[in-house]
């Protein structure tokens, strides 16, 4: 090993990567290599060569790098300085027009020039380029935060490693669809099989599963490929002024976007494009589930801003979902957290829009009998995308002498308890409680999920573990956890188990609010749970609570006051709520109410855009805490609207009734004040 190199060392060292790198875009990107495997395989020899003699050169961004490194334990957690959103979706031609009518109300102009898209099938992700270099990928997780996946993307040869072109910006962030192509994956399949591995129900989960590999040297492995479709940041270079030119702007860099990208006038161009690619989706490379249309212009996109989750300016036409035949081989009743049955039609495995389906939803009693579905019917049965499958209609010519009908059993199939359905409720329900293991492991993973107590690690499967072991009785039991307790459970290890009593001991700490919305209170979503600790000061004083001064809580109205009542009067419920306490659980007490001597007490808040230093969902807890009230629309009443990059309506709203405007930075020195 040399400790120094010359300079012409270093030079060189920098040429073949460049030219290596080179040659993968034109490989791998452009499909028209300018090598030959032989000349390829000479300059990556001679570059790894001078590396292993000078190892200390060795950088991330070598193209030496892409096969993979140390596997780890987990992935860090990866802020988005952004939040990813979602797009809202449109399954028929109004949709689309009513999108194009409001875009043209909204921006005050006869038509929009729309950039359009194919919507791809695989899992979003972003990149940030520093000085040109790749320096991190994540995943899209929640929207807030996701992933760190840096390693794995390393290894995808698409991907540059160092951006080139003419000028190069200092900051970069891109997000963009990882893939893997239909041949690919059908390849890929076949060696998993040949080697007795795990083979993937279609292409996106094989993306998915490849990018979240812990091993790096697995995702080297597999075929990934990516478009990107959109730019989250960008400093030291002119932003350009449209998505097209954006768009251009990044395959300058040697960014790979999709080529079958185009820009169309009004409505009508949408549907051309899409009964375009209706057509061609067959025959190419990649699947994609639907079109995407974004206006095009930027400055018109920064005027729609966003809704909730997801933008105003663009909009996912879905193609139609695909159906299938079946058989029904059994109407199976599953019990969830409130005691809801829902029935669920059992099915002969059938392939249909990219997955084998074995299962699909009935929703309820009377969807049964509408849809008159019996044992041993053949259905038609359909599933897009994300949405949940679900039995359309029965084939009546096809159904078996003496099939009999539907009928909601009288007992719950878990726990043998009375089932019972109200008057006016379409679900019928067990009146188990947390004696019907089915409510309880509901419950349970409530208690744990993300926006109440936050458990790490505790999902779906240790809790049915830990339940049918009956090692836990209640969610008050997780906090006597032992590491030994845990450790022999299937899929658990020393590590693991440990992991996870840190996590609940972790979450003893928490918030009033959390702690509401966590006992999983029917009709307390999070948002009441929020109201409910504001208004109350202490917990004891929300158990002692009746109907009346539930219903003083602005917000609350009959429904929420009466499920309050009946859930504070079970002694059950009552003695789970003690022991929590007593094993630690806690919170500021008295932090919601003395909100007269809170800083933001009495003042009324909106949010709007997308925030630059904490997520909505923060700004919210910080408010709250604070002693402000959090409001969905702007009124005569709101005292501040803090609005981030991107604002929507309530931004004008707030400036024509002359409220107060703060962004992020404003409302941490008004928190501060
Ligand atoms: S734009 C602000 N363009 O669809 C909106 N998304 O439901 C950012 N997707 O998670 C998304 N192809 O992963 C956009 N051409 C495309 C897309 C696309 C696929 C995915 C994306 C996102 C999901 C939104």
């Amino acid at each position: 090993m040399k400790i120094s190199a010359p300079p012409d060392i270093l030079k060189k060292i920098h040429a073949l990567r460049q030219s290596i790198e080179a040659d993968n875009h034109k490989y791998y990107v452009l499909d028209a290599p300018t090598v030959s495997d032989a000349q390829f395989d000479q300059k990556f020899r001679a570059l790894q060569d001078i590396e292993s003699q000078y190892p200390h050169l060795i950088t991330p961004d070598s193209p030496t790098q892409r096969v993979g490194g140390i596997a780890l334990d987990v992935f860090s957690v990866v802020r988005h300085r952004h939040a990813m959103l979602s797009l809202n979706n449109a399954f028929d031609e109004q949709a689309v027009r009513d999108f194009d009518r409001r875009t043209r109300e909204s921006l005050e102009v006869e038509t929009v020039t729309y950039a359009v898209e194919p919507k791809l099938d695989g899992a979003a992700i972003s990149l940030i380029y520093e000085a040109g270099v790749l320096v991190q990928a994540a995943t899209r997780g929640d929207g807030a935060s996701g992933e760190n996946v840096t390693e794995n993307i390393r290894t995808v040869r698409v991907i540059p490693l160092r951006l080139s072109g003419k000028k190069i910006p200092d900051f970069l962030e891109v997000r963009g669809e990882i893939h893997m192509p239909k041949m690919d994956f059908i390849h890929l399949n076949e060696r998993q099989e040949a080697r007795g591995e795990k083979v993937f129900v279609n292409a996106r989960n094989a993306a998915a599963g490849s990018l979240r590999q812990l091993d790096s040297k697995i995702t080297a492995q597999r075929p990934l490929s990516f478009f990107a479709y959109s730019l989250a940041g960008l400093e030291g270079c002119v932003l350009p002024e449209t998505h097209w030119e954006m768009i251009n702007f990044l395959a300058d860099l040697k960014i790979p976007v999709c080529p079958e990208r185009d820009c169309v006038e009004g409505v009508e161009g949408l549907f051309a494009y899409y009964k375009r690619m209706s057509v061609a989706r067959e025959a190419l490379p990649y699947d994609m589930d639907g079109v995407v249309y974004k206006v095009n212009n930027l400055r018109q996109q920064s005027a729609l801003g966003f809704v909730a989750r997801a933008p105003r300016f663009a909009l996912a036409h879905k193609f139609p979902a695909e159906e299938a035949l079946t058989q029904v081989e059994e109407i199976m009743i599953q019990v969830g957290r409130t005691g809801a049955l829902t029935p669920v039609a059992r099915l002969k495995p059938v392939f249909v829009g990219g997955v084998t389906l074995t299962n699909a939803t009935l929703h309820n009693e009377d969807e049964v009998h509408r849809k008159d579905v019996r044992a041993g019917d053949t259905v038609r049965v359909r599933r897009a995308g994300d949405v949940i499958p679900e039995v359309v209609a029965v084939v009546l010519e096809n159904r078996p002498i003496g099939a009999a009908v539907f009928e909601m059993p009288q007992r719950c199939p878990i726990c043998q308890s009375r089932v019972l359905r109200l008057e006016n409720e379409s679900a019928a329900r067990c009146t188990g409680g947390l004696f019907c293991p089915a409510q309880l492991k509901g419950a349970v993973f409530h208690f744990a999920s993300r926006r109440a107590m936050d458990i790490d690690g505790l999902g779906e499967k240790l809790i049915s573990q830990l339940i049918d072991q009956k090692v836990i009785q209640n969610i008050a039991d997780l906090y006597d956890l032992k590491v030994e307790n845990v450790s022999h459970l299937e899929r658990m290890a020393e590590k693991s188990a440990k992991n996870l009593v840190e996590a609940i001991e972790k979450s003893k700490k928490t918030t009033f609010a959390r702690f509401i919305y966590a006992l999983g209170i029917r009709n307390v979503g999070e948002a009441t749970a929020n109201d409910l600790a504001q208004h109350f000061a202490h917990l004891d004083a929300l158990m002692a609570s009746d109907e009346e001064k539930f219903q003083s809580v602005p917000e609350v109205g009959p429904t929420v006051a009466t499920s309050l009542v009946e859930f504070f009067s079970e002694t059950q419920h009552r003695e789970i709520i003690h022991r929590l306490r007593q094993r630690g659980v806690h919170w500021q007490e008295g932090e919601a109410k003395a909100t007269q001597s809170l800083p933001l007490a009495g003042l009324n808040f909106v949010l709007t855009g997308t925030l630059s230093r904490m997520t909505r969902f923060e700004a919210k807890e910080k408010i709250s805490a604070a002693g402000g009230k959090m409001s969905g629309s702007v009124s005569k009443k709101t005292d501040y609207v803090v609005a981030g990059s991107n604002p929507g309506s309530k931004f004008e709203k707030a400036q024509k009734l002359g409220i107060s405007v703060l962004d992020d930075v404003g409302l941490l020195k008004l928190l501060e004040s």
